[in-house]
């Protein structure tokens, strides 16, 4: 084994700086989600890995598992995640252990992020598990053969309009939402003042879970519960 100094202080570090840090805290902590990460990582440098797994994203759909698995168990045949970017929701449920989960589908408008999203959950979609659909919400149908047995969609401040949204689905279908009070971040065209702000703007029939995670920067809320 070689003595090679540390490049942390360097203004550039090296390509594999991030891939032996990952591989490292994934063989520390015997995950296979931060191994895949770290060969996502490096296989999609371009991909903002380091946003969608910051310890906010994860803060927040960490709080979504729990919150899920409280008010609507932990069965699920067929869960859709809508803005699913880069698969972390998908990937972070996937992991977990006290979820029974069939299929995750991870449907994005976005045409780049299916590949990262299959490699972050490739051994899911190895065993038939996982797939990307690359789709606007608004044009799916929410009642036909394959039809989800739950929602996710933690991408409700992108959304023109959540409510037209969700008029599309089947009135009882489970959901779980996502919104923040992030106004100023470019994208964030219904970002709500407050929980009661969302609760209103989704109009679910029944509301199981609300809450509000207060972050450095911004609120996120989360709403459970069936159209
Ligand atoms: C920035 S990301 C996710 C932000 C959110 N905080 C999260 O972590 O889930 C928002 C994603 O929603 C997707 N998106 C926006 N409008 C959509 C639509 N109508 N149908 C499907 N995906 C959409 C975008 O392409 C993008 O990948």
């Amino acid at each position: 084994m070689t003595n090679t100094p540390s490049l942390a202080g360097a203004a550039v570090l090296p390509d594999d700086y991030v891939y032996d840090l990952l591989r490292g805290i994934a063989a520390y902590t015997a995950s296979p989600l931060i191994a895949d990460l770290a060969e996502t990582a490096t296989a999609h440098p371009a991909a903002a890995l380091d946003n969608a797994f910051n310890h906010k994203q994860v803060a927040c759909k960490a709080w979504l598992r729990d919150a899920l698995h409280l008010t609507l168990g932990p069965a699920h045949p067929r869960v859709w995640v809508l803005g699913g970017w880069y698969g972390v929701m998908a990937a972070m449920l996937l992991d977990d252990p006290r979820f029974d989960l069939g299929e995750i589908v991870s449907v994005d408008l976005d045409p780049a992020c299916a590949p990262i999203a299959r490699q972050l959950n490739h051994r899911a979609a190895a065993a038939g598990r996982f797939r990307t659909r690359c789709a606007d919400m608004y044009a799916l149908d929410y009642s036909g053969a394959d039809a989800p047995t739950l929602v996710i969609n933690t991408s409700c401040e992108h959304l023109p309009d959540p409510r037209a949204w969700l008029a599309r689905l089947p009135r009882g279908l489970p959901v779980a939402l996502q919104s923040n009070d992030y106004f100023t971040e470019p994208g964030h065209v219904s970002a709500v003042p407050d929980l009661d702000a969302f609760i209103a703007q989704a109009g679910l029939g029944e509301v199981l879970y609300a809450g509000a995670l207060r972050l450095k920067k911004y609120t996120r809320f989360m709403l459970i519960g069936r159209r």
